[in-house]
């Protein structure tokens, strides 16, 4: 078997934790291959909501094994709280059917105070990172000398501990940042002693395993494609590699072995924290859209940037994951609206209308081109066949299909599980 990925098209908060519950039925292996604490993933059923950050969203579903990736930067203190939060609200024991890679990268409390000094550094030019110390972890390890989640076994895990602490105090200390230390190292240890009785592992090998024993695995991206380290608006970017090759590096999966590539976005765009948003609404049509897709962060409470879809980045974003489907969320924000924009190309500030998205997008003015349709005022909470849909959105979602030369899959109407409907997966366009 091969391993499948969903992953996000746009700038994150897609819907990634509500599809990956509503597909996790089918497989048996749900493992995350990159990101941290930054991610907020939103599932709701049974008339109860929960956000997850590190946890993949497989959890809910009780046969099937959750994997946390190498790929991953790991904050202990919060996986304590997730798995206590876990126990306490739907009396769930993840010892079980839960596994850390002991090669997932540790985040410590000082990474965190690194990222705020970072960002208090860089003043107006600041990414608006959600200050979960994701950059600093990810930069450790890239510089070959941050903690590894295996490491926490050693004997010496103390020394190598005080070793980085020491290196990271003196790079605040040059920022001049001040901090306190004391109560975050306390949780921190507790935290470290909590996290040994999981099952730390080689996961790679289990992984592996799992697809020569022909097993059902689904890799859960986290933020998006256009917030890739690499091919974001850098940057205004997380650390990691969102996209599908992330899956290779991030689970010790190789390229052969990669199967459908679940590309997921909204019936239009958000993006939290800075950088360039060319479709991004300053009006009260923003607004209408914040309100009407509650469109605050999972994670760190702020308001999302609101705009209409832009097809050259969710074009392009499908060119570098190698989408073979497509899932659109949150169409029923879009219910009330009387006109709904598409951006089909960029206008760049010499005139050129381009389909590319240019190399220098933070720098420059870019115009967008728009299609308007007539919007289709529909309450979608009864419909559950794709043959049912308002003509509108029929012809809404025909014009993206033939724009994007690929089906949409599934489209989602509403937060709950339930709220999907699924299209025949041999239709063609
Ligand atoms: P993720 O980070 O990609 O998992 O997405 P988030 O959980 O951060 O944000 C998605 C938000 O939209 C959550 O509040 C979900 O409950 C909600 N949501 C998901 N699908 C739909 C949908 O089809 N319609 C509406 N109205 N809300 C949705
Ligand atoms: P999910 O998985 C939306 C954004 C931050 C900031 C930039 C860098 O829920 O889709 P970081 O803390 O990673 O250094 O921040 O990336 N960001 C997200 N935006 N959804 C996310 O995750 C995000 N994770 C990071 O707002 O602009
Ligand atoms: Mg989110």
């Amino acid at each position: 078997m091969k391993v499948d990925v969903l992953l996000g098209l746009q700038w994150g908060d897609e819907g990634k934790g509500k599809i990956v519950d509503v597909l996790a039925p089918q497989y048996q292996v749900v493992a995350r291959f990159q990101g941290g604490p930054n991610a907020g993933h939103t599932l709701e059923f049974e008339g109860k909501k929960h956000v997850l950050h590190q946890i993949p969203s497989g959890v809910f579903r009780s046969e099937v094994l959750n994997i946390i990736g190498n790929g991953l930067v790991l904050d202990p203190i919060v996986f304590k709280k997730e798995i206590e939060g876990l126990s306490e609200k739907f009396g769930m024991d993840l010892t079980k059917n839960l596994l850390i890679s002991k090669k997932a990268s540790l985040i410590l409390p000082s990474h965190r105070l690194l990222d705020a000094a970072y960002e208090q550094a860089k003043g107006d030019s600041k990414i608006g990172s959600t200050l979960r110390g994701i950059g600093p972890t990810y930069t450790d390890k890239v510089s070959r000398q941050g903690l590894r989640v295996g490491d926490v076994l050693s004997p010496n895990f103390q020394a190598k501990y005080n070793q980085l602490v020491d290196t990271h105090k003196m790079i605040l200390g040059f920022y001049n940042f001040s901090y306190d230390l004391t109560e975050l190292e306390q949780q921190f240890s507790e935290s470290i002693e909590f996290l040994k009785q999981f099952e730390l592992a080689d996961t790679e090998y289990v992984i592996n395993q799992a697809i020569n024993d022909g097993k059902t695995i689904l890799a859960e991206g986290a933020q998006g494609s256009l917030l890739d380290i690499d091919f974001g608006s850098y940057p205004f970017v997380t650390s990691s590699t969102t996209m599908a090759a992330g899956v290779c590096t991030g689970l010790g999966v190789a390229p052969k072995n990669v199967g459908e590539v679940y590309g997921i976005f909204k019936a239009y765009c958000t993006r939290v924290g800075s950088g360039p948003f060319p479709t991004e609404l300053h009006d009260e049509t923003g607004e209408r859209i914040r309100q009407e897709g509650r469109e605050f962060g999972a994670t760190t409470g702020r308001s999302r940037r609101t705009g209409w879809l832009d097809l050259p980045s969710l074009k392009y974003a499908m060119m570098v994951n190698g989408v073979t489907q497509l899932i659109m969320m949150k169409v029923d924000v879009l219910n009330i609206m009387e006109e709904i924009k598409v951006c089909t190309h960029y206008q760049l500030p010499d005139g050129t209308v381009t389909e590319q998205i240019p190399h220098d997008m933070n720098d420059i003015e870019i115009t967008p081109v728009y299609k308007t349709f007539k919007g289709w005022q529909t309450d979608l909470t009864n419909f559950h066949c794709y043959d049912e849909l308002p003509a509108e959105l029929a012809e809404y979602i025909s014009f993206l299909e033939e724009n994007l030369e690929l089906p949409i899959s599934f489209i989602s109407t509403g937060p709950d599980r339930e709220a999907i409907i699924h299209r025949e997966a041999q239709l063609s366009v």
